[in-house]
């Protein structure tokens, strides 16, 4: 998605804005800009393409200690030098980004137009600083007030003016915007990965607010001038954190920062006295815990599989009936809400539009929806009535991959919290407290086979098509696994429940389009092994993730990933998504894509 940056202090702009742009890549793009306040004028330096193609543009000698920065994930209007931000007003006086979508763009422009207002783009986010022109009459808070409450949409803008060199405005509603306040400095960014390495004592704006700011000190306001005051929050992130650390992509380290980030989620939440989870953050008694009756889960890509994990175990450990919904499906359809059902917004960023839209609809309707979520102070976490943070560090890779694993970590303790509260026995209890304890070291075994996997990978990455087939517990694992082998390696993938491959897919089965099975030795092991002999009869080629010893695969399978054998069937999840992760990043690697960035993608998804 977009990504903005702001800068007003004693340093060069340009240097500041580049590096928090450089930051800000993860979340993926296909242009990118600044404008720098000089003495003589605003400079403005914006390209097609990646940032490293901008900075070959932008003068060695460019001053100025106020500017804006911008990379455009497209949206309306192609992908070129003109379509990129910042834009311009007819003037050449006021700059300003934009991330988010004018919903009411079009009519805006043409009545710019018949004023004689003239455009050089065709993007939506131009009509905003045209608008602001059009108000300004000496104050850029007042003109830009006024130009954002003729908006339609969603908006996290900086402005800015060259008669205001010292002075930024910032504005959010519907896309994230922090400001960062140094000494003697402030930053804005789309997220505290472009502040971090500056400060990190940081200020969340809310839908609805405004941000003014010069080097020395900041105001938040709303639309209509009252003033709000807001908390300073200090980032718990370290900068290293948001460093790839020796790997050579961040989808790399974060697959490996797995049994840290699961010991992470667990830490100081499970309770072996009682045989129990302890979830802070949810804004629920007992009482009210015990009420529930029904889950409805809603989220969106690898969220949505974790959430579908999730519906598992609650039905299995609680016994609490759970559904799982899309989020872009459910906001639209109307959702019935009854009472003494909880919802839950399953989000890593916490940005996604979808997500969020379907967390706001569910509280229009009066439900109770509690959010899981990667990012502190993001919206979704914010806007949600409760809910608990996986606390995986940050995940920069568009590919997510220890969030999900991060995400199920929580239902399992959710699931063991609910369940001792209804017939889950102590000693279940314990046992299951037992199993996700040890769950990160079982982790490490399989991530210590990462030469093996990368090897399997480099034998199958020529394929063009694959099937992922799970049951059970794991077909959300083959859905997930199919996700990750497709966006960052391109390769055609569809995860499929294993029995259902009878119903249609197994048409698709020849030599040229491989098989992944999920075959653990739970219940449904010796199903899944003849859906395996269904497929291998009409002569397709499988892989097989399965547990140590397990030989009776051994005529079927052409390779096998084997995992370590677990007492509880219900923790296989864990076990089956790490080689799908490595097997699709070996397999992107193989294919020379950009794996952290992967083509068309963006970390967070904040339009619809
Ligand atoms: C997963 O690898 C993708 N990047 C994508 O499906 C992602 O899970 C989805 O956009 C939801 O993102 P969120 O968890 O930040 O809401």
């Amino acid at each position: 998605m977009c990504g903005i940056t702001g800068y007003c202090g004693p340093r060069p702009a340009a240097k500041v804005l580049l590096e928090g742009l450089k930051r800000l890549e993860y979340r993926g793009y296909d242009s990118a800009g600044i404008c720098v306040a000089e003495e003589e004028g605003l400079r403005l330096i914006k390209r097609e393409g990646k940032i490293r193609r901008l900075i070959e543009k932008v003068p060695t000698n460019i001053k100025g200690n106020t500017g804006i920065g911008h990379t455009r994930w497209a949206t309306h209007g192609r992908v070129n030098d003109l379509n990129a931000h910042p834009h311009l007003d007819c003037s050449g006086n006021i700059a300003l980004v934009h991330n988010g979508i004018i919903e009411n763009y079009s009519g805006l422009k043409e009545k710019l137009e018949s004023e004689g207002h003239v455009f050089l783009s065709e993007t939506d986010s131009e009509v905003i600083v045209h608008l602001v022109e059009k108000f300004y009459q000496g104050s850029l808070e007042e003109a830009v007030k006024e130009a954002l409450a003729l908006l339609k949409g969603t908006y996290g803008i900086v402005c800015m003016h060259r008669d205001h060199p010292g002075l930024l405005i910032g504005a959010r509603n519907g896309s994230p915007l922090v400001l960062g306040v140094g000494n003697g400095e402030m930053f804005l960014a789309s997220d505290v990965t472009a502040i971090i390495s500056y400060t990190k004592a940081v200020v969340y704006l809310e839908d609805g607010e405004v941000v003014t700011l010069t080097a020395a000190e900041y105001k938040t306001t709303d639309l209509s001038d009252r003033e709000i005051e807001k908390k300073v929050e200090a980032v718990s992130w370290e900068l290293e954190e948001i460093e790839k650390g020796g790997y050579s992509f961040f989808m790399e380290k974060e697959i490996f920062e797995q049994p840290e980030a699961i010991k992470r989620g667990v830490s100081g939440r499970i309770d072996l006295e009682q045989a129990t989870a302890h979830l802070g953050g949810l804004n629920m008694s007992n009482r009210d815990l015990l009420n529930i009756e029904r889950v409805r889960i809603t989220a969106a890509g690898t969220s949505y599989y974790a959430g579908m994990v999730g519906a598992y175990l609650l039905e299995s450990v609680a016994r609490v009936p759970c559904t799982v919904e899309l989020a872009s499906e459910l906001r639209y359809r109307n959702p019935i809400v009854e009472r003494n059902t909880l919802h839950f917004a399953v989000s890593q960023s916490g940005e996604t539009a979808d997500t969020l839209y379907a967390l706001r609809e569910l509280q229009r309707k009066g439900a109770t929806v509690l959010g899981i979520c990667n990012v502190v102070g993001s919206s979704i976490a914010r806007e949600s009535d409760g809910g608990v943070y996986i606390h995986s560090g940050p995940e920069i890779a568009v590919a997510s991959t220890k969030a999900f694993t991060s995400q199920i970590t929580v239902f399992y303790l959710f699931a063991m919290l609910l369940g001792r509260m209804r017939h889950l026995s102590y000693e279940a209890g314990l046992e299951l407290a037992h199993e996700l304890q040890a769950i990160p070291t079982r982790v490490e075994q399989i991530l210590a086979k990462q030469k093996s996997i990368k090897e399997l990978a480099a034998k199958y990455a020529h394929y063009k098509n694959f099937l992922f087939l799970g049951r059970g517990i794991n077909y959300p694992v083959a859905m997930e696994g199919a996700l990750k082998l497709k966006e960052i390696s391109y390769i055609h993938a569809e995860g499929y429940s294993a029995a259902e491959i009878k119903h249609g897919p197994i048409a698709l089965i020849n030599e040229e389009t491989p098989s992944f099975f999920l075959v653990p030795d739970d219940g449904l092991k010796e199903k899944v092994i003849s859906n395996m002999k269904e497929v291998k009869s009409r002569g397709g080629r499988i892989l097989a993730v399965a547990v140590e010893g397990e030989n009776s695969l051994n005529n079927i399978a052409d390779d096998i990933i084997e995992i370590p054998k677990l007492k509880n069937g219900l923790f296989y999840p864990f076990l089956m998504v790490v080689p799908l992760q490595l097997f699709a990043y070996y397999c992107a690697l193989d294919l020379g894509r950009d794996v952290d960035h992967p083509r068309n993608l963006a970390k967070s998804v904040t339009v619809e």
